[in-house]
């Protein structure tokens, strides 16, 4: 399933819950600056976005190949509080017409969770709002929710979701809004981290994916986004890079990164430089680019068709009724290709099973943003689940354990 772009005054298609369609939605801001984007957003429980704003820190990064945690932490300490004034004149309420604070309280770098929590903290404080400490990939798995409409469902439960960023490279069943287990997760790496170095090996501008290494890695190797063909990047010597733990439900990207590791130390001591000084033509880079990318999304299919036929087997839980994709890397328009093909070959292989459901939100909601923040602080509204002012960040923090340490649970608001 493929959703169309979602409109940022888009009108409510359908109401939150039943007694919202009666009384007035409730609205949520919600903060995020676990990585290198300080986000604030504000979102009504009629699935509307009022207002996203993203600050970007890509230019303070490239140059480190990666996300440098202190200047991230202080340009977050800069950022956002901009971000929470745009967001709130962008949506054009105030802080009186909230009904709660969402914040991201982990997973992420320590640092850089203590700028949105310590904002959230105070504005709650200030207001006496409700505060809600969301947990990021819970965020990323549930977006669909939120940018569901007539012509694009939500997910049905029981579904499998692919968590795919910087910080993690997840396969998990969700059977209910809060409850994840883990099917899968990496040994080593994450594929987002993965793609940051391969771009930093490969010396890709950032500035090709709009200031993210991934999308720049996606550009360079295919041209445009998502333009690339399955064929064509096996003939690009995919047999270059490996596909570990082919058989188990568990990711691996470290061995894909030292594979182009000695492939491009092996290759400049054979070569000599070009005039211009550069020790690989474009054209090879572009196919050690594809090759990656490609492996790396053979891992990710492979492991969706396992996680399908582990469940079956088990039988726990009913058929599996979606495959929700969510995550910086889950705006790669090439691994939507891929993934769509593969979920028609794991149902037309088996008689019987019905095609599943592939959801992935647009590419702007896939990559970090306070809207999806936001959206959790209202279910966890709804569901009276609020945190006390002394709580704190957690940088480690599994997704199934979410939502197990509540010591304030409300009356949810009417
Ligand atoms: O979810 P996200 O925005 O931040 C974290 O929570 O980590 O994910 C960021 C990751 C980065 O590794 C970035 O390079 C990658 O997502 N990414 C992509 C694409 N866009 C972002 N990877 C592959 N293809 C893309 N189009
Ligand atoms: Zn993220």
């Amino acid at each position: 399933m493929h959703c169309p772009r979602v409109g940022l005054r888009r009108l409510a298609s359908r109401a939150f819950s039943t007694s919202a369609s009666v009384s007035k939605p409730l609205l949520v801001l919600g903060l995020e600056s676990s990585a290198d984007d300080s986000c604030a957003s504000i979102v009504s429980s009629s699935r509307e976005i009022l207002s996203n704003v993203v600050l970007k820190q890509s230019q303070i990064h490239e140059s480190f190949g990666g996300i440098h945690p202190l200047h991230a932490q202080e340009a977050h300490q800069r950022n956002l509080p901009l971000a929470i004034k745009l967001a709130l004149e962008r949506a054009r309420v105030s802080l009186d017409d909230l009904d709660g604070i969402a914040f991201t309280r982990g997973p992420g770098m320590y640092g850089c969770l203590s700028v949105c929590t310590g904002a959230a903290k105070a504005l709650a404080a200030a207001t006496g709002k409700p505060l809600l400490g969301v947990h990021h990939m819970q965020a990323h798995a549930l977006t669909p929710f939120l940018t569901a409409s007539d012509d694009c469902p939500a997910p049905a439960f029981p579904f499998l979701t692919l968590l795919l960023s910087g910080g993690h490279t997840l396969l998990v069943l969700c059977t209910a809004v809060d409850r994840f287990r883990i099917l899968a997760t990496t040994h080593d790496e994450s594929i987002g981290q993965s793609f940051d170095k391969a771009a930093r090996d490969l010396e890709i501008p950032w500035d090709l994916g709009a200031g993210s290494p991934g999308a720049a890695l996606e550009a360079f190797a295919f041209g445009r986004p998502g333009a690339g063909e399955g064929d064509k990047g096996e003939t690009l010597r995919r047999h270059e890079f490996p596909v570990p733990f082919r058989h188990q439900l568990a990711f691996s990207y470290a061995g894909l990164r030292s594979a182009l590791t000695r492939i491009l130390g092996r290759e400049s001591s054979e070569s000599s430089s070009d005039e211009a000084g550069a020790l690989f033509s474009t054209e090879r880079k572009r196919e050690l680019a594809r090759g990656f990318m490609v492996a790396a999304f053979e891992q990710v299919e492979g492991k969706v068709a396992l996680g399908l036929d582990h469940l079956a087997r088990e039988g726990e839980v009913g058929p599996i009724r979606g495959l929700v994709v969510s995550g910086g890397v889950a705006s790669n328009l090439y691994l939507r290709k891929r993934l769509r093909k593969k979920l028609d070959e794991v149902s037309s292989s088996r008689s019987g099973r019905e095609t599943i459901p592939l959801h992935f939100p647009p590419p702007a909601l896939c990559t970090d943003n306070a809207a999806m923040v936001a959206w959790v602080g209202l279910e966890r509204l709804r569901r009276g689940r609020v945190d006390p002012l002394d709580v704190m960040q957690q940088s480690k923090w599994a997704i199934d354990e979410c939502e197990a340490d509540f010591s304030v649970v409300v009356e949810p608001p009417k």
